[in-house]
């Protein structure tokens, strides 16, 4: 029923974590030195984390991702009662390592193989964005690692979803952009997108004012949307 729902495709946009990369691959690195933590001091790095770039964007506060990510793992090591630094600067750096979801190298060289502009649209600062991209192996895959702080504030800021327009010099319509983060989906849709929410993990859907044009289970659905297989 999704088949070719997406017409004058120039460009697929990806955003990274959660949707190309499993944020909670960072923990499981850890796994030994967490041992049940694991679980609970991801979820709540990665909520503090998405909060927190919220409430930065309505404070006018930018500071990079880099800076978010890092306060957002103090409050949630804090929360459980892990003092411990080593462990701390570990874990930070495994964002730079984190795995990418199966299908992702099968979906990226497809859409490249046919010419389709490939970009990532990021919170990310270029500082974590670019080695998470090349230690993953598939930066060749990639054209553009575009990253919010060129505008100065988070998602679902129009401003970012502006950004790919102005590098590639398409439209909204031309842009195909996936994510796993409904919110995001949603702030991409509102945007003037075609998206489709990648939803991983069974989610319910965002009640907000806008809605993704389709839902999919992995990435490796988009190529049938775009009339490619
Ligand atoms: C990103 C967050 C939303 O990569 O996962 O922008």
């Amino acid at each position: 029923m999704n088949e070719m729902a997406f017409t004058n495709v120039r460009a697929c946009v990806f955003d990274a974590y959660g949707t190309l990369f499993d944020v909670h691959s960072a923990a499981s690195q850890y796994s030994a030195n967490l041992g049940e933590l694991e679980n609970p001091v991801s979820e709540l790095w990665r909520s503090k984390q998405l909060q927190y770039t919220w409430l930065r964007s309505l404070m006018g506060k930018y500071d990079d991702f880099w800076t978010v990510t890092g306060e957002a793992l103090d409050y949630a090591l804090a929360s459980y009662n892990v003092d411990d630094q080593d462990l701390r600067n570990q874990l930070m750096n495994a964002y730079l390592n984190l795995s990418c979801f199966d299908e992702i190298e099968e979906v990226l060289h497809t859409l490249k193989e046919n010419g389709i502009i490939v970009a990532i649209l990021s919170n990310g600062s270029p500082n974590m964005l670019d080695p998470v991209v090349e230690n993953s192996g598939i930066a060749q895959y990639v054209d553009a690692n575009i990253s919010v702080d060129e505008a100065g504030i988070f998602k679902p800021a129009a401003q970012v979803y502006q950004l790919p327009c102005d590098r590639f010099g398409i439209r909204p319509e031309e842009v195909s952009f996936q994510s796993s983060n409904c919110w995001d989906a949603i702030g991409g849709a509102y945007f003037g997108y075609q998206v489709a929410w990648c939803n991983r993990y069974s989610q319910q859907l965002d009640l907000l004012p806008a809605k993704p044009k389709v839902e999919i289970r992995t990435l490796l659905e988009l190529l049938p949307l775009l009339g490619l297989r």
